[in-house]
């Protein structure tokens, strides 16, 4: 499955799908997207020799359809991407656009809601419990079906900068399984979080349970 992946800051998720989307794996990384200039994604992905486009105008549609077109993208990840995508491509990529926000929504989303304002608000809230979503992109913010999620504990003490550290370490892990998964069954599928591990990801070790045990 090719896959273009959106981003607009330091690209820790994009390194984590260029590292788990490689040869004998059925998914690959053919272009990186990208709205800021100097972005720490477009390095990794100039360091992987995987094309880049930067977006010069984010609302351009059009633009952005012919490139995904042009390098025959067939699954979308929004990796860190900051700016609202045109809706001619959220419709034209329908069921095939993934997005990976780092709380469990459908709480702390929405408009606004990015980077470090989503952990500041999970401890405000004082949830026990936070963790990366991963869903299909629709018209509204945050707000499309989950595909999966992985519950992280919040720590007593944590500060934003810690919670967000656990939340990315789980990122890191759940995004290529998602993507991965996507490829072998041709399209997104839910993954659901068993004991030990997601349902159809395979191998994945209880990752909460290993962050709990330090
Ligand atoms: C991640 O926390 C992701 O959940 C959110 O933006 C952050 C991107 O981080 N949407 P990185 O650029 O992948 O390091």
């Amino acid at each position: 499955m090719r896959v273009g992946v959106l981003a607009s800051g330091s690209g820790s998720n994009l390194q984590a799908l260029l590292d788990a989307c490689r040869p004998p794996e059925p998914a690959e990384v053919v272009l990186v997207a990208c709205n800021v200039p100097g972005a720490g994604a477009v390095e990794r992905a100039q360091r992987a020799a995987v094309s880049t486009w930067h977006i010069t105008d984010p609302a351009d549609g059009g633009a952005m359809l012919a490139t995904l077109r042009h390098h025959r993208v067939e699954l979308i990840v929004l990796a860190g991407y900051l700016k609202l995508v045109p809706p001619a491509a959220v419709a034209a990529f329908e069921g095939r656009m993934l997005n990976i926000h780092p709380a469990l929504l459908p709480s702390f989303g929405g408009k606004g809601m990015y980077g470090m304002r989503v952990h500041e608000a999970v401890l405000a809230s004082g949830a026990t419990v936070s963790g990366p979503t991963i869903h299909l992109v629709t018209s509204e913010y945050d707000r499309g079906p989950i595909v999966a999620q992985w519950p992280v504990p919040v720590l007593p003490g944590d500060s934003p900068a810690t919670l967000r550290d656990r939340v990315l370490a789980a990122e890191h892990r759940l995004l290529p399984a998602v993507v991965l998964a996507a490829a072998r069954a041709g399209r997104p599928v839910r993954l659901t979080a068993s004991a030990q591990a997601f349902g159809t990801a395979g191998e994945l070790p209880d990752l909460t349970r290993q962050l709990t045990s330090g």
